[in-house]
């Protein structure tokens, strides 16, 4: 049954609730330390995108900080499915996931045993056209302060907030980071620069978040013959690319036309972003 819901039904712990009906205790330690880790997939006409790689991301991450997953993938799946299905009122659908370490009887760095936290939401989100995202977008360039486990999906994202509200105040379309000269990726995304026809980005390791959609822009320019090469670039090397792209889940590949206020390449929308584009475009309503 088809929803469009004033009041949207999300998931928390066991049951299926309107949003403004669900709480948590402000003993959580997500609430209390960032505790936890999420996802984020894209739904196209209730088609889940990498539904798998999104959760195999997830497993990684609570191993890596010790939560045990409370859920097979398949109950994964269906709790996910049935949030989409409640909620479909737009095509396109966000699904926020996360799991925080839970409750404690008191507020201490240490915890006890206890359960974890399972939030899960949908919210539609736009995709924006072709011909929008052919005029282009600007990005800045700052300093990556952030710990070195970027690769873990965790909810505590001080710095990155920090970077995408800056983002938000300037209008522009990301902030780009860089630790010691080096491009890592943006506040919300994974960044791509073409030169020569070949394209690079930062190698998966602990200083960028190992993007899904990173990896089927990879896989849509191996199979367009575009060479790939996963390599760590300087902030020189963006400026002087012939193109650069921004990648997520919810932005899709942004094609960047200025960093800095500098253009980059001629300052329009190169050549091969369109063919990754409709590659994209293609696989992301089959897969
Ligand atoms: N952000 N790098 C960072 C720091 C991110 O937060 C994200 C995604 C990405 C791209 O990952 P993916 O292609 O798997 O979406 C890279 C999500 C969308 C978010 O925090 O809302």
């Amino acid at each position: 049954m088809t929803h469009m819901l004033d009041q949207p039904i999300v998931y928390l712990n066991g049951s299926f609730v309107d949003k403004n009906k669900a709480f948590v205790s402000v003993m959580d330690r997500g609430f209390l330390f960032g505790d936890g880790i999420y996802e984020v997939f894209p739904s196209y006409s209730k088609h889940i995108f990498g539904l798998d790689l999104h959760l195999s991301r997830l497993q990684k991450g609570l191993k890596s900080i010790q939560i045990q997953n409370p859920y097979s993938l398949n109950e994964w799946k269906s709790i996910i499915h049935k949030v989409i299905e409640l909620n479909l009122g737009d095509n396109n659908q966000a699904v926020y996931l996360q799991i925080t370490r839970g409750c404690d009887r008191d507020r201490k760095h240490t915890y006890g045993d206890i359960s974890p936290t399972v939030y899960v939401q949908s919210t539609g989100f736009d995709v924006r056209s072709k011909q929008e995202l052919l005029k282009g977008a600007e990005v800045i360039i700052q300093d990556d302060i952030r710990w070195s486990q970027c690769n873990t999906k965790v909810t505590s994202l001080l710095p990155n907030i920090m970077y995408a509200q800056m983002a938000k105040n300037l209008e522009i379309e990301e902030v780009v980071l860089c630790r010691d000269g080096i491009v890592t990726e943006c506040s919300s995304s994974n960044i791509f620069i073409v030169k020569n026809e070949c394209l690079y980005t930062h190698p998966k390791g602990s200083y960028i978040l190992p993007g899904i959609t990173r990896e089927v822009v990879m896989d849509c320019a191996n199979a367009c013959d575009i060479p790939v090469v996963e390599k760590e670039f300087s902030k020189n090397d963006l400026l002087e690319a012939d193109e650069a792209w921004v990648t997520s889940s919810t932005r899709e590949v942004v094609p960047i036309t200025s960093v800095d206020g500098i253009k980059i390449g001629a300052g329009i929308v190169g050549e091969i972003w369109p063919l990754i584009y409709e590659r994209y475009q293609e696989i992301k309503v089959k897969q």
